[in-house]
């Protein structure tokens, strides 16, 4: 009995704030917002050379975090901030499920600055620093970087 209520009070609801992910990311939003396929790409596979980060599978809840966190101005960013103010609640929370279901990369070994920056970087991700008390990167962000639910982004095959 609960649920057919509830089914009926929610649907009208949620067909007049439907808002289409993919062609905010191909056109904008209405309130102003810029097209994100310009930096992010289309798959969101990002812009590594000029630092647009990669979005592709990156959890739907994150992404809504970091475009409200742009928006109120808790995570700076002059190039973000005026696009996530020209995104409306339900705007954020399409481009989010849209980025969000586009296939993460494959991740390949990359050429690192030197063996020493490879083995420091690998010591760092899964052992941590004791000495100044860093804990290792993949406690929190997964056991390979893949992430964990909605508060711990991935960072495997983030520029
Ligand atoms: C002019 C280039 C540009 C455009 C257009 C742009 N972005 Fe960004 N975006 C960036 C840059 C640069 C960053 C990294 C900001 C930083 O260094 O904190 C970023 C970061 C982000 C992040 C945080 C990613 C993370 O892993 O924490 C999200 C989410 C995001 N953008 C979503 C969008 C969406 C959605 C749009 C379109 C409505 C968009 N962006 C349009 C340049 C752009
Ligand atoms: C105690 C948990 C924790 C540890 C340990 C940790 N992180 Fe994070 N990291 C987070 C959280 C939570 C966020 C997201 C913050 C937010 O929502 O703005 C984050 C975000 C990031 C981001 C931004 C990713 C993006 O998509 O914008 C990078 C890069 C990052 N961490 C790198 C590291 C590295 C490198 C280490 C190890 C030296 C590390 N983290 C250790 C919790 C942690």
């Amino acid at each position: 009995m609960t649920v057919v209520v509830a089914a009926f009070v929610l649907a009208p609801i949620s067909a007049g704030h439907a808002a289409d992910g993919r062609a905010i990311v191909l056109n904008g939003s209405a309130s102003g917002a810029q097209h994100c396929e310009s930096c992010h790409g289309l798959t969101g596979q990002g812009i590594p050379a000029n630092g647009y980060p990669r979005l592709a599978g990156l959890d739907a809840d994150y992404l809504v975090h970091q475009l409200n966190s742009f928006a109120d101005g808790s995570r700076a960013s002059s190039m973000m901030s005026p696009v996530a103010k020209g995104l409306s609640p339900e705007d954020r929370r399409a481009v989010a499920d849209y980025y969000a279901r586009q296939s993460p990369p494959q991740v390949t070994d990359q050429a690192a600055d030197s063996p020493e920056a490879a083995t420091r970087g690998r010591a760092l991700a899964t052992v941590g620093m004791g000495a100044k008390g860093l804990p290792a990167c993949n406690q929190c962000h997964g056991p390979n970087g893949e992430g964990v639910g909605d508060a711990f982004p991935r960072l495997a095959g983030q520029s």
